[in-house]
Order: structure tokens, then C-alpha cells, then sequence
């Protein structure tokens, strides 16, 4: 196999979600024969990449990430086209996305790697353009490649990943390297993570609970830096992104209360585990350093180091991505509405509550959730009568609302709106006082364009103008658990907020 080749399926990176530890691993030892040999100007490298385009897109700052990316691609024999910021593009004339990541397309660059404010901007992109898609960052959500070459220097360091104690130290909240390294760091066995952040900028409770599920192991939180010191093996130094705080008043005021908090210098790594390494992704601020100079020279300090891998581990990437072919998945509708298929032409009873002869009766709604159901499937602007029946007894619940819809069937749309705000409405389809279809609605495994994410900063969100389209995917049915497919929030029942 050739070096470059790995032999993962990835057309696109765009979050370590994606990836399983044997990947992984494999992308680290392939990237560490590369540094060992150095083997940038061989053959099968050049075979595959000479006189290719890499589409270097970055519409927020940076520095290591775009240039790692970049030399990467030179070492590779392509040429770069693309921006650094957006000064001077047409971004800046209110162009949306869609069209920016098209027309790089459409000038036939055969990697794109891009940076973007928005969560979920990069696997947005993705899905837009036949080209494969390298995510250097998304808002606070993701930077995988970051973490693939934050483990490599961790592997590098200790020879393993699994059974590390590991501290992640400053921004949890907004930090974007943080989060796709916790992810990362879940396909490794028995690993120890400390969550240390100022109160407000922890880790956003859906990562930690990603985490936990999948190792079974709990996160510890403290402020403290103090705490961690003598039992971290690994301290993963994160700056204080002002950025990514409010621009308001309030927003420079709870910057200012917490820029500077932790301040590791060599002095207080006096105090540390004696195998403890100090890692950053870098930059860290002047104005008030995270880690003073004086602990650059200390054999601690790995944060160059691992700035120096991401070259290797882009080379590794970008080459891979050039190898794939990238071809467009359809989502087909699902079928599978019902969780019961109902015999055809039962007969209705006769001690019905309602007689409705034609039509859907929703039944076994929660109480309250009858008016609800209502007003989202826009009942009272139809031409067609309604009739509700609240908090009445129900034998199987205690109590239930009942809808009943006259000369109407609902569409799969209307039934996954009920089944959203409702986990045990039933539904049933009349037809000339026989029920022809009964059952609790299942939902798809994509929701498209039905619900509103409550990131604020996600991509999809109509504020931003970006026109992607809301898609959820559904992890769980009961509880409900859906995850928005672009910035990867999860959430649950009590969030769901139908599109207008
Ligand atoms: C990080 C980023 O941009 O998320 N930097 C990087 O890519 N090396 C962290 C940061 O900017 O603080």
C-alpha cells in the first residue's frame, strides 16, 4: 500500500464523529512514517497529487491551520487557490456560501479545506459541492484535523492514547479544538478528562454527555488549575476566544472577567505530575498569556511540536481525499410510517366519543398538547371542521386529548410534526366509518426542513442567510433524541421548535 493511501472510506473531514479509533490510528502511524522519512517527493505522491488544486477557503483568521494546509498541498506537488479572509472577496458583498464553495468547484479544485464562523458551515459545504470537503474549523463545533494532530503528538510523546490522564484547560465553551478532541479521545480506552474552565465558559453539557456515553467514564469539572496539576499527564492549554463572545457591552465585560484567569508558567508546573506535557493549539495571546515564555524551553512544552505535525498529518489528509471518489447520496423518503399496520376495514365501535365518519382522529395525546397539535398543523386554516376533546379519560393513559379532523388525511409531514411534540399520540385514518389505517407515527431518520435549530450559530439558522436547510437526524425515538446533521447539536422533545 502506499504511504499515502489510507484505507478509510472518508470523502470528507468534517468531524471526528465520523471517525473510528482504527482510523485514527492508522492516519497517526502513517503521519509519523512521514515525518520519520521524510518522504514528501516520492513517486506514488506525486502520481496522485502533482498539478492538483487544493482550494484553501479561510473566512476567519488563521495562521497554523491554513499554512500547515497549504504547504502541505506544496509538498505535494498542487496548486493553491483561495483566500485568507475575507477582505477583498466578494463575501464581503453579501455572496452566500453556497455559491462561494460552487464556483471553487466549479474551477475544478480537487480538495477544498475551509475555515468558517458558523457551526456546521464546512458539512454544509459538503453537501453542496462534489468535492471533498476538509473542515479547519466551523464556529465552536469542530476542527477534526486539530485533533488528529493533537493525538499524534500525544501518541508520539507517551507511545498510547488509552489509559492518559488528560486535562483541557481554559475555553470549553467556545473552543472548537476542545470539542473534537473530547470526541477524539472517546475511541481510546480508560482515558481521564478534566474539564478545567472558568465558570461560564465550561464544556457544553451535549459533549460531555456525548463523552460519558460512549466511554462510560465521567468527566471531572473544576476551575482550578491547581487541582489538576500534580495528576494530568497531559495539559490541553486553550485560549480565551473573545471572538466568539458577544460584541455588546455585556459580552466585553464577561471577557474581561475571565481573560486571564489561568496562567501557567514555570513556576506553578513546579507542582506538576513529573510526565505532565503542556499542549496548545495555538495562538496563545500576548496581552495575557496562558503560557508564560519561560516555559517554552522546558521538554513539557510540546505546543511547536504539534503545531510542526499538522503539516504531516494534512499531507496524509488532503492525499487521502484525493484518492475518493465523491458521489451524491440521495435521501429517500422512508416508508415506514406506522409502527402498527392496522387490518383494513375494522369497524368503528359504536360508544366512540366522537363519530367522525371521515377524516383522522388524533388519539392519546398528552393533556395540553391537544391545542398545540392544532395550531402546528395549522388546523384553524382549513376549510374543514376540527373537533377537540380535552383531558378526557383514556383508559390505557389516565387522560387524553383527542383531535378529529373531518375529510382529511394527514401527510407524513403533518404526522412526524405530531410525533414530535407527542411521543404517544396515535393516529387514525377514517374512511366511511372504518378505521383503513391505525398506529403511532415513526419518525424518518432524516427530518428535512421541518424543525429550527437552536444553535444560534448554526449554519442553518435563517439569520445568517445562508439558505442551507434544517436537517435533523433522529438518534432516538423515545426518548426523542435528534441531532442537527450540520452543527451536531443534540436535543431533545422539550426543544422542538417547528419552522414556520
Ligand atoms: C484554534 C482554532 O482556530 O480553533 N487554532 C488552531 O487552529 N490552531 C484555536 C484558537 O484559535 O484559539
Amino acid at each position: 500500500m502506499s504511504l499515502l493511501n489510507i484505507s478509510i472510506l472518508k470523502t470528507d473531514i468534517l468531524s471526528m464523529r465520523d471517525f473510528s479509533r482504527e482510523e485514527v490510528e492508522e492516519i497517526i502511524h502513517k503521519a509519523l512514517e512521514l515525518k520519520r522519512t521524510k518522504k514528501t517527493n516520492t513517486q506514488d505522491l506525486n502520481s496522485l497529487s502533482h498539478n492538483k488544486i487544493l482550494a484553501s477557503l479561510f473566512f476567519e483568521n488563521s495562521t497554523r491551520t491554513r499554512e500547515s494546509h497549504e504547504l502541505a498541498a506544496t509538498k505535494l506537488g498542487m496548486n493553491i487557490i483561495g483566500f485568507a479572509g475575507t477582505e477583498g472577496t466578494s463575501v464581503k458583498k453579501g455572496e452566500p456560501l453556497a455559491d462561494t464553495a460552487r464556483m471553487y468547484a466549479g474551477f475544478e479544485a480537487d480538495v477544498v479545506v475551509m475555515r468558517h464562523n458558523l457551526d456546521g458551515a464546512a458539512r454544509f459545504v459538503a453537501d453542496v459541492v462534489n468535492v471533498p470537503v476538509i473542515n479547519a474549523g466551523d464556529g465552536a463545533n469542530a476542527h477534526p484535523t486539530q485533533t488528529l494532530l493533537d493525538l499524534m503528538t500525544i501518541f508520539e510523546k507517551f507511545g498510547t492514547i488509552d489509559n492518559l490522564k488528560i486535562a483541557m484547560v481554559g475555553d470549553l465553551k467556545y473552543g472548537r479544538t476542545v470539542h473534537s478532541l473530547l470526541q477524539g479521545l472517546a475511541l481510546f480506552r480508560n482515558v481521564e478528562i478534566w474539564a478545567v474552565a472558568p465558570p461560564g465558559l465550561e464544556m457544553p453539557a451535549h459533549c460531555i454527555a456525548e463523552f460519558e456515553e460512549r466511554t462510560g467514564t465521567k468527566i471531572f469539572y473544576t476551575p482550578h488549575l491547581q487541582e489538576v496539576l500534580d495528576k494530568a499527564q497531559v495539559l490541553y492549554m486553550t485560549r480565551i476566544q473573545r471572538e466568539r463572545f458577544p460584541t455588546s457591552v455585556e459580552g466585553e465585560h464577561e471577557f474581561k472577567k475571565v481573560s486571564g484567569m489561568y496562567e501557567l508558567t514555570s513556576q506553578v508546573l513546579t507542582r506538576a505530575n513529573p510526565s505532565l506535557c503542556v499542549m496548545h493549539p495555538l495562538p496563545r495571546v500576548k496581552h495575557k498569556l496562558e503560557i508564560s515564555l519561560d516555559v517554552d524551553a522546558s521538554p513539557r512544552a510540546l505546543y511547536f511540536e504539534q503545531a510542526r505535525n499538522g503539516v504531516f498529518i494534512r499531507q496524509i489528509l488532503i492525499s487521502h481525499l484525493l484518492g475518493v471518489q465523491k458521489t451524491k447520496i440521495e435521501n429517500k423518503e422512508e416508508n415506514g410510517l406506522w409502527r402498527e399496520r392496522f387490518v383494513n376495514g375494522q369497524d368503528k365501535k359504536e360508544s366512540y366519543l366522537y363519530r367522525l365518519d371521515n377524516g383522522t382522529l388524533i388519539d392519546h395525546l398528552e393533556p395540553g398538547k391537544g391545542p398545540l397539535v392544532h395550531s402546528l398543523l395549522g388546523l384553524e386554516r382549513l376549510q374543514t371542521t376540527v373537533v377537540q376533546a380535552l383531558n378526557i379519560a383514556s383508559t390505557k393513559y389516565g387522560r387524553k386529548d383527542v383531535l378529529a379532523i373531518h375529510n382529511m388525511r394527514l401527510t407524513p409531514r403533518q404526522l412526524w410534526k405530531i410525533a414530535l411534540v407527542s411521543e404517544r399520540a396515535s393516529v387514525n385514518f377514517i374512511e366511511d366509518k372504518r378505521v383503513v389505517q391505525k398506529g403511532t407515527v415513526i419518525l424518518p431518520r432524516v427530518l428535512e426542513r421541518l424543525l429550527l435549530c437552536q444553535n444560534v450559530n448554526c449554519v442553518t439558522r435563517p439569520e445568517h442567510f445562508e439558505h442551507a436547510p434544517s436537517k435533523f437526524i433522529v438518534e432516538q425515538d423515545k426518548p426523542l433524541r435528534l441531532r442537527c446533521y450540520y452543527c451536531e447539536r443534540t436535543c431533545g422533545q422539550e426543544d422542538v421548535e417547528l419552522l414556520k
